[in-house]
């Protein structure tokens, strides 16, 4: 039986002003104790975060696949450790668009986070015109292939789900098409890894959940919890949200 894993990301967002959300987050992920809950933050953040959050695990939004050297501007998986995350994102699709980084690019960071005892959250996503062109499954099967770590274990690896085109426009797929693609990748984890491991890992679904479309979302099979940008950053939309997955 897997449990719910509700992770916020921030994004760009976040200065220490907003240090209570996390407080007040962290206080309502502990008296929910049935569900997974986890915050990743700008990399500013972390540690001050890190400090107030409790047993809310505290994580990075991405990472630079070596320990250390001249990449300016980078930050590695010791130095997240050194402030404190103890998961990070990895393959985010506004990493895919914004940056250029590629399925490898995403299957090396994992390897990096792991090396230095990160969970993973590897993200894996379709765009609208390839939804649009029927190529939406084989794209997300071809992003596992390329992305999904040589020793993936749901002890510390999870994968999340997200539609580039739900992604903060308020869209979100249909039930139908939201558990089809988790079973898609479900089949696929299986197919690479084995089924005892494929079916301990958690398969989140992220794009435009609220607190308002979330008990729906994570009542689909397949779908094990949620990962949530905008409605992340304040307790008022983030906790109904780790209620709903309680
Ligand atoms: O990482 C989170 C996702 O990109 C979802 O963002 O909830 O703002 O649509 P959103």
């Amino acid at each position: 039986m897997r449990r719910k894993l509700v992770a916020g990301n921030w994004k760009m967002h976040g200065l220490r002003a907003q240090l209570p959300e996390v407080e007040a987050i962290a206080s309502a992920a502990a008296a929910n104790p049935s569900v997974d809950a986890a915050l990743c933050l700008p990399f500013t953040l972390i540690h001050p975060a890190a400090q107030v959050a409790g047993s809310l695990p505290i994580g990075a939004q991405d990472l630079h696949e070596a320990d250390k050297g001249a990449h300016t501007g980078c930050i590695s998986a010791p130095m997240l450790v050194e402030e404190g995350a103890t998961l990070t994102i990895v393959g985010h699709s506004e990493r895919r668009g914004d940056q250029h980084e590629t399925s490898h690019d995403a299957y090396m960071k994992a390897a990096a986070a792991h090396r230095h005892g990160l969970k993973v959250i590897l993200c894996c996503g379709e765009l609208e015109a390839e939804r649009a062109a029927g190529r939406a499954e084989r794209i997300v099967q071809s992003q596992i292939e390329k992305s999904l770590p040589d020793d993936a274990d749901p002890s510390w690896l999870t994968i999340a789900y997200e539609p580039r085109w739900a992604i903060g426009t308020g869209k979100t797929p249909t039930a139908d098409e939201i558990a089809s693609m988790h079973a898609i990748i479900r089949a696929k984890l299986r197919m690479m890894i084995g089924d005892d491991k494929a079916d301990g890992i958690q398969i989140l679904y992220g794009g435009s959940v609220t607190g308002a479309n979330a008990a729906q979302i994570l009542a689909l099979d397949n779908v094990d919890g949620a990962l949530v940008g905008g409605a992340s950053l304040t307790a008022e939309k983030f906790v109904p949200i780790i209620e709903a997955a309680a």
